[in-house]
């Protein structure tokens, strides 16, 4: 059934574990994800990026109505979340397309401005009713960026900054940059451990991280005990669709049904899902 993400979240902090949350983009990683996290038993937030609604020719509609069916229909809780919205017009299209979130991403502005225009989106999401999470501190990698330095001045996120930020801003959840990266093709980031600690110590708000593609199953476990509890993940379902198509192309070269490789591309990303959802959640319920 469609839930909301504000539950999900809220449930799993209650619980010290993460909800993970992916990105989609095609109606197949719609289908994959509810199918790998119905495969584990445990909830999952399906994600759509401004990125992705640009992909759709700038439509968010027809990817949202095939999600918000889809989830209606799964066999555990599935919530839907607007990801990395800079538009304002984006962002006021969420409630009516089946959204009950947003992150709403104005971290490239300086801190005041940042602030400004989060608290600005964190008024008008309230009195939808929606949750929203915004972003501090330089996660690398968006927008086909190069991955940031996690050591350069304002690339992690600052505790006591952070608390100001989480007081003046009114957010439900904040993305933290302790040295995962978005777009990662290796999962090869090492955490910072010990500021995640601080940060969850600093913070009384869930913790969101953001380019999870990149973090090893044991940094990303480390890091819900350290007090993540929204896992994004994106990048990782494209290497596994990819992989898999081209795999099956290069030994087929003679398909030219669609549904020969997207179901093969389809199949590949419903494992890398249940294995990440069963890697921040923990085993299946009881
Ligand atoms: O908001 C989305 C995530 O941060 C995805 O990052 O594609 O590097 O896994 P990723
Ligand atoms: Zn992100």
């Amino acid at each position: 059934p469609l839930t909301t993400t504000g539950e999900l979240v809220g449930r799993a902090a209650a619980d010290r574990r993460a909800v993970a949350a992916f990105n989609v983009i095609t109606l197949e990683h719609v289908e994959a994800v509810i199918a790998g996290a119905e495969s584990t038993g445990h909830p999952v937030v399906l994600q759509v990026s401004e990125n992705a609604v640009k992909f759709r020719y700038g439509r968010l509609l027809p990817l949202a109505r095939a999600a918000v069916a889809a989830a209606e229909r799964a066999r555990v809780p599935v919530a839907l979340h607007l990801d990395h919205v800079q538009s304002d017009d984006l962002l006021r299209q969420a409630p009516a397309a089946g959204f009950s979130s947003v992150m709403y991403d104005a971290a490239r502005l300086p801190y005041a401005d940042n602030l400004a225009a989060t608290r600005a989106a964190v008024d008008w999401a309230h009195a939808q009713g929606l949750w929203i999470e915004a972003e501090l501190g330089r996660l690398g990698g968006k927008n086909g960026e190069p991955p940031l330095d996690a050591h350069a001045p304002g690339a992690r996120t600052d505790p006591d900054e952070a608390r100001a930020f989480v007081a003046a801003s009114g957010v439900d959840a904040l993305a933290v940059a302790v040295g995962s990266s978005h777009a990662m093709t290796t999962r090869t980031a090492a955490l910072d451990h010990d500021l995640l600690k601080r940060l969850a110590a600093a913070l009384d708000v869930p913790l969101v991280l953001h380019g999870s593609s990149g973090v090893p199953d044991g940094e990303l476990a480390a890091a819900v005990t350290g007090g993540i509890a929204k896992v994004n993940v994106g990048t990782a379902l494209n290497i596994a669709m990819t992989g898999a198509i081209r795999a099956f192309l290069a030994a087929h070269p003679e398909a030219v049904d669609s549904r020969t490789y997207l179901s093969v591309g389809r199949e590949a990303m419903v494992r890398a899902v249940a294995d990440l959802v069963r890697t921040v959640t923990g085993p299946a319920p009881a």
